[in-house]
């Protein structure tokens, strides 16, 4: 079985797709890409079929990860096949459950951060600081790793 997990955020430009690079490098450190497969999304339409913001490549690029990306908008199939919907804030979740019912979990990705004093992942889009949230994006996707191994019973 694999376990399917998609980061949402509202442009799919900036965070989830930093998200995205940062725990699949994470799961393919880990010798778990056969079990666990990740994509990501955006609730808006905007970048759809467009790169990753430049900001988001370059912090990738610093960080030895490398990442293609093409922006898509999230939708039924989302709902319908993830195991888990990982948002960067509390108006992307408000998003996703107004899209309809999921079975997938649905939390934010710094619920499973440790040792961070923020609860949403601020957007880099209006901020500019791609290398804080780059910062809050590791902590997140280490706890989640973390959860997921233990929560599906992946011991390798
Ligand atoms: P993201 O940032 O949700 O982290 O990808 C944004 C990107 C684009 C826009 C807003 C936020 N926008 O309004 O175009």
């Amino acid at each position: 079985m694999t376990i399917r997990v998609v980061f949402v955020c509202l442009g799919n430009i900036c965070r989830s797709p930093m998200a995205e690079a940062v725990f699949a490098d994470m799961v393919n450190k880990a010798g778990l890409s056969d079990q666990i497969t990740v994509d990501s999304v955006g609730t808006g339409h905007w970048h759809v079929g467009g790169p990753a913001h430049e900001g988001t490549q370059k912090v990738l690029r610093a960080h030895g990860i490398n990442f293609e990306h093409v922006v898509r908008q999230i939708d039924a199939s989302d709902l319908r096949d993830a195991d888990y919907l990982i948002a960067m804030d509390h108006k992307n979740l408000a998003d996703i459950r107004r899209l309809g019912p999921t079975d997938a979990v649905v939390s934010l990705l710094l619920d499973y951060a440790d040792g961070v004093d923020e609860t949403e992942v601020p957007d880099p889009y209006y901020t500019g600081e791609f290398d804080y949230v780059y910062e809050l994006v590791v902590a997140g996707c280490q706890g989640l790793l973390d959860h997921i191994r233990e929560k599906e019973g992946i011991r390798t």
